[in-house]
């Protein structure tokens, strides 16, 4: 388990309010929770007016506003993920002081398996909750009493695994009377660079790579976001995992920093792969046929994943090297290509962007940002990257998230201290984010639209517009 307890970022936290109503975070009921606000008032007051409406439904506060939110730099939020394999927990202070920090990664599983079993991922992460958001606690030297909500990833991610984060997230706030926030996992991915990064005011543009997902997005608001690109098919995760597994390559801190460190020794142009959708001028991404690529170069130079990479002749070696290199350079170009398409879209739409955030796991890789900060500069703006262990899954991007949301009255009340084990929970395991650009869609894209959630922009603006 990797423990850390920071508290060297600082930040205020609360923007200005832009979006009056608030949205039930983990139910769709929509609620009215407080009259428009005229100025930029202090946040206390803004949820003071926020619970006294929670009336409405089925719970109530009993707690007075004043005594379960404090004032608006004091505010204290749990953050708990679970949504794929890290079993993740923090604690973050509305001034943007991570107070705690712990992460409980399935590294034995994913190297056994070389990918996530949801089954398996599942108990893994039961077996650890307990102790994950203990420890967290106990880093930060709170109890659940110092806490004024908790939040929780609720989607995109798998069911089976998102339900434990779930589970275990309202138990805590069902025995502490404390409001509750669910969290859009890749929301939260993009929204951790605003607590780093002082300067990051909305609009801006985000690439958020990870395992799961490739999403290039443009953040109008908080809650509100245009898709500009998506993948069609693979997540660039998934290809840096799949190389790594087939090339014998040490999967226990997941593929993609095994790749990149052996990438290092090779020769990036050794071996000719074409960067996928060059024929299509939008922005979005595919990564399955370049993992075909690389397999049948892998099968054309007789590389045998059986034998570890540490146990390789320097011949083997070096030919694994050049495909590990080559592989980055081409999925990093397509990345390069698809983000300066998605500058000039989003200049289009907003002129004012000055920051491109690129956050999720595979931002955590040097390559990568060099090559995107060279993008950027190029457009006259500038790069955001997270520190890795904020680019990762981590718990202190739910709870920034969850605390940037219940800031503007957007969280669910308490729920019952004695929740059925077989309560049916709000879980969205396909949720996007926002909107695609319609200007940008295109005709490669084949995604599967079943059982897709509402997006969390939709949701938030159809209340906004019941209110109006
Ligand atoms: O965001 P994340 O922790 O979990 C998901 O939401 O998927 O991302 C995990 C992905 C994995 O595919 C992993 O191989 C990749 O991020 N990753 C990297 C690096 N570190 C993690 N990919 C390339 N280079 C890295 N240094
Ligand atoms: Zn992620």
């Amino acid at each position: 388990m990797v423990s850390l307890a920071t508290s060297t970022f600082s930040r205020n936290l609360c923007p200005r309010p832009s979006l009056p109503y608030a949205v039930r975070a983990l139910g769709t009921t929509l609620l009215r929770l407080h009259p428009k606000p005229t100025s930029w008032g202090p946040l206390s007051s803004s949820l003071k007016s926020c619970s006294a409406h929670f009336s409405a439904s089925n719970f109530k506060f009993s707690k007075s506003p004043n005594e379960t939110l404090g004032s608006r730099d004091d505010l204290v939020v749990l953050g708990i993920e679970t949504s794929c394999d890290d079993t993740a927990a923090a604690i973050v202070r509305s001034n943007g002081d991570i107070l705690s920090q712990v992460v409980s990664s399935q590294a034995d599983l994913l190297a056994r398996y070389g990918g996530v079993a949801p089954k398996m991922a599942e108990g893994a992460h039961m077996q650890v909750i307990d102790q994950v958001v203990q420890d967290a606690l106990e880093n930060a030297n709170l109890t659940e009493r110092d806490l004024s909500a908790v939040a929780v990833t609720i989607g995109p991610g798998l069911s089976l695994c998102l339900r434990v984060g779930v589970q275990k997230a309202r138990k805590i706030a069902g025995s502490h009377n404390l409001p509750i926030v669910g969290v859009h996992h890749m929301e939260a991915h993009a929204l951790v660079a605003r607590l780093i990064e002082k300067d990051l005011q909305f609009p801006f543009m985000a690439l958020l790579i990870s395992g799961g997902h490739n999403l290039l997005i443009l953040a109008r608001d908080l809650g509100h976001y245009i898709q500009l690109g998506t993948t069609i098919d693979d997540a660039i995760g998934e290809a840096y995992d799949k190389t790594a597994k087939w090339l014998g390559l040490d999967m226990r801190r997941s593929g993609g920093p095994a790749i990149e460190e052996l990438a290092r020794e090779g020769d990036a142009k050794a071996v000719k792969f074409s960067t996928p959708m060059k024929q299509h001028k939008d922005c979005n991404f595919s990564y399955a046929g370049l993992k075909t690529q690389v397999r049948l170069a892998i099968e054309s130079r007789n590389i045998n994943a059986e034998i570890p990479i540490s146990s390789a002749s320097s011949e083997d070696r070096s030919s694994r090297a050049d495909i590990a290199a080559s592989f980055q350079r081409v999925a990093v170009l397509h990345l390069e290509e698809r983000c300066e398409r998605a500058i000039e879209w989003a200049l289009k739409i907003e002129p004012s962007i000055k920051h491109l955030v690129v956050s999720g796991g595979v931002a955590s890789n040097q390559y990568v940002r060099a090559q995107l900060d060279q993008v950027v500069k190029k457009k006259s703006l500038q790069l955001v990257c997270p520190p890795p262990s904020l680019c990762t899954d981590n718990g202190v991007m739910v709870a920034w998230t969850g605390l940037e949301h219940f800031c503007m009255g957007r969280y669910d009340p308490p729920p019952p201290a004695n929740e059925p084990e077989d309560y049916v929970y709000d879980l969205r395991p396909r949720w996007p984010l926002g909107e695609e650009y319609s200007e940008g869609r295109s005709e490669a894209r084949s995604l599967r639209t079943a059982r897709i959630h509402p997006s969390l922009t939709s949701l938030i603006q159809a209340s906004m517009q019941q209110q109006s």
